[in-house]
């Protein structure tokens, strides 16, 4: 008797306790009904010169039918400092959504995979690329500081609409993060570009000998591999680190304009199918890429180097977001439609000084396109060209070239509702109540719309177990 009521006790104070630390690690705040809620991941351990690179599934997010309308992160360490990139380089961070089976539990700790179980489907992004690979939601590297991710009036992310999750199913997300400790490394860039002789790696995580010439890259800075360090830091201690992440998000309605994520590689081999040979479609996505060194001859004038890669996407309309993302040495992207027109240009903010967010040598920020919407429409199937530049006056690996996308989805909105008409009511610069009157019809049809056709975006894709 007296034993069962201890542990009632137990587990009373067990509860109260995981309330508490609940609380301290999930912060919301409203402001103009956009609600922002900060997580942490969980805890990582990093030394001097280590790779961390941990999957963390069914992470901390906001629940229910909602439309997300930013996603910022940041490590930090225990005392909740942030951690400048010369410390702890931000290779990439990826969210991921996924469905899981209700009633598995799979404890919470990197690099089990869980995830990608049986009883698990991957919820991709609209694409493009095959195997799952780059599938991701939401994903930056070290420019994560100072790259704006907000969705614009009147668009959102829409996820965790219960119509797309298949009875037996809920929604979860799994967090990927991949760090790299330089404090006392040999060399910096060599260790941040994953260069496989500073790593001593010769066969890639799963035990495969590396192809030949392969000089560095995501292949040889796997979980637990430690870049050269200084023989002073040889036995330097350890260090908890956390991603901090913020969700704005508002509840959905049926105001809010979905859109699709696309993102293009500019490594992607794009195959294009050809029923004689029974072959379909398919993007094989590369990821990374090597810059060679220009000839010493012309490295006085700036030489750059120049990859590009021409691709459609399956569905059109209009542009609302854009944004690059590049290594260190990148020196902008650019994504153009059919006939040369701009759709938008990204290009990398360097840091100047020590900070965190301000890191020298580092890619601290991203700008990004926030086309008036409307303004610029992406047709489905039209051939779009995208370019990535980097310096080249040295040589580079383990370099990317990606373009992330949000596309307003025309089968959401009615055709004959103009977008603009109900925009112009959302930013009610002068909202007549004519304008609200069209808003509020346009709204309404939307959800007849909805209820109609019963979107299911992202269901499709998302079935290969591959993540990169
Ligand atoms: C590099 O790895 C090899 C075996 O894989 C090992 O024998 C050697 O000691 C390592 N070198 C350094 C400097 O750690
Ligand atoms: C490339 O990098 C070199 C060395 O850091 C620099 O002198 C040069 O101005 C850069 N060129 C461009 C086009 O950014
Ligand atoms: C939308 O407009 C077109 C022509 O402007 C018309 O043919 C069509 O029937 C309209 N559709 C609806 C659903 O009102």
């Amino acid at each position: 008797m007296a034993h069962g009521s201890s542990c009632l006790l137990l587990n009373l104070a067990i509860l109260l306790l995981l309330s508490i630390v609940q609380s301290s690690q999930a912060h919301q705040k409203s402001e103009n009904g956009i609600k922002t809620k900060v997580f942490l991941s969980p805890k990582f351990e990093s030394k001097p010169g280590s790779v961390v690179e941990k999957y963390y599934d069914n992470i901390d997010f906001p629940k229910g039918h909602i439309a997300i309308k930013g996603f910022d992160a940041e490590v930090i360490d225990e005392q909740g400092n942030s951690i400048p990139l010369h410390e702890a380089y931000l290779h990439h961070w990826v969210v991921q959504r996924y469905h899981q089976r209700k009633g598995l539990d799979i404890p919470k700790h990197g690099r089990d995979l869980g995830f990608l179980k049986s009883d698990h489907i991957i919820v991709g992004n609209s694409g493009i690329c095959d195997y799952g690979r780059l599938s991701q939601y939401f994903g930056l590297g070290s420019e994560t500081r100072r790259t704006d991710t907000s969705v614009p009036e009147p668009y959102g992310i829409e996820v965790g609409n219960p119509e797309d999750i298949p009875d037996g199913y809920e929604e979860r997300w799994v967090l990927n993060v991949h760090t790299i400790d330089t404090r006392g490394v040999e060399d910096k860039s060599g260790c941040t570009e994953c260069r496989c002789d500073l790593y001593n790696v010769t066969k890639d995580e799963s035990g495969h000998v590396l192809p030949p010439g392969y000089k560095g890259g995501f292949f040889c800075c796997y979980d637990n591999v430690r870049c050269k360090v200084k023989e002073e830091f040889r036995g330097a201690e350890k260090k908890g680190l956390y991603m901090r992440y913020t969700v704005k998000y508002v509840d959905w309605d049926t105001s809010i304009v979905p859109v699709k994520i696309y993102i293009i590689d500019v490594s992607d081999i794009w195959t294009k199918a050809d029923a004689s040979r029974g072959m379909r479609e398919s993007h094989l996505c590369m990821v990374e890429y090597d810059v060679e060194s220009c000839p010493t001859a012309v490295a006085n004038d700036g030489c750059t180097h120049k990859k590009s890669v021409s691709v459609s996407l399956p569905t059109g309309g209009d542009v609302i977001y854009g944004v690059g993302h590049q290594h260190a040495g990148g020196i902008g992207t650019t994504l153009y439609g059919e006939g040369g027109r701009v759709i938008c240009s990204s290009n990398p903010t360097y840091g100047t000084g020590n900070e965190p967010g301000n890191e020298a040598g580092y890619i601290v920020g991203m700008s990004t396109c926030y086309p008036s919407p409307g303004s610029l429409k992406i047709s489905a199937g039209e051939m779009l060209t995208f370019v990535s530049k980097y310096n080249s006056t040295k040589t580079r690996t383990g370099v990317m070239g990606l373009f992330y996308l949000l596309i307003a989805d025309p089968s959401a909105a009615n055709p004959n509702v103009t977008l603009n008409g109900q925009l112009e009511a959302h930013n009610s610069v002068i909202a007549s109540n004519f304008g609200w009157a069209i808003a509020l019809f346009g709204a309404a049809l939307v959800g007849v719309v909805v209820l109609v056709f019963g979107r299911r975006s992202g269901t499709e894709e998302g079935y290969e177990a591959i993540m990169t």
